[in-house]
């Protein structure tokens, strides 16, 4: 027999991705909405509201990726740490007078209450019933997130998620902020399985390229019609909300 159709079935296989065996989701983003945190935020810093939790968010990525690439990682700090220095920032750059001398005990309350927001940020609206689906049909899943894991276990007891997740993987175990190699492959060494049979799922388009490129088969949830990463790798798919992730499961007849 020759040897062409088995090798051109291989190809096929190799080339079509297989439906994946487990499922591992972003958390900040992409379960929990970073931005619910608005609404709080504007009553404490009038008219501040939507630009601190836009810079609050986007100094705390930097920071991961400041401590993650800067001598070898020995600047490290949990994401909670970094969580609360990036809002001290974002608070001082946008309310510059807000720690002046007899302030200072009203800034730390106001920082207080966001840290306390962020602890139990809203879930997406949509999450719990596509948990219960991927549950239901005996599909594995998992947090991968920058998250250390008692933040993370508290921000999924809050939005009554628990139940539905059965790993919770925090970069914290290599102290490499994702977009490193070692965090990715947190999730491969916790499922038993290589990242070409993992999908992975993030609503932060960095991280879903960053996983890509990894070797996941990956969903980009974009909520809010935004372009994609310009650097020539596209994920795997791209979604509007978490519903998408269960077109990656087809369930037979
Ligand atoms: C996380 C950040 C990226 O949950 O949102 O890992």
């Amino acid at each position: 027999m020759s040897k062409t159709p088995a090798t051109a079935t291989s190809k096929a296989k190799a080339g079509a991705a297989s439906t994946p065996q487990a499922v591992l989701f972003d958390a900040y983003g992409t379960l929990f909405d970073v931005y619910s945190v608005a609404l709080l935020a504007e009553q404490l810093f009038p008219g501040q509201g939507q630009a601190l939790s836009l810079l609050w968010r986007d100094k705390q990525i930097e920071y991961t990726r400041l401590v993650t690439t800067c001598n070898d990682g020995a600047h490290y700090r949990p994401f909670w740490e970094l969580t609360r220095a990036a809002l001290t920032f974002a608070i001082k750059k946008l309310a510059p007078h807000a720690d002046s001398t007899g302030a200072r005990a009203e800034f730390d309350a106001k920082v207080e209450q966001l840290m306390n927001q962020y602890r139990s940020l809203s879930a997406f609206p949509e999450n719990r019933e596509v948990l219960q689906t991927l549950q239901a049909q005996g599909v594995p899943t998992g947090i991968l997130s920058n998250g250390d894991v008692a933040m993370l276990t508290l921000a999924l007891k809050s939005s009554g998620l628990h139940p539905f997740v059965d790993h919770i993987i925090s970069v914290d175990a290599v102290k490499k902020y994702k977009t490193h190699p070692a965090a990715y492959a947190l999730g491969e060494s916790t499922l038993g399985l290589p990242a070409s049979q993992i999908l992975f799922v993030s609503s932060n388009g960095w991280d879903a390229l960053g996983a890509t490129w990894h070797g996941y088969q990956t969903l980009w949830v974009n909520r809010s019609n935004q372009p994609f990463e310009e650097l020539g790798t596209q994920p795997t798919r791209i979604g509007t909300s978490l519903r998408d992730v269960l077109g990656f499961f087809p369930v037979s007849p």
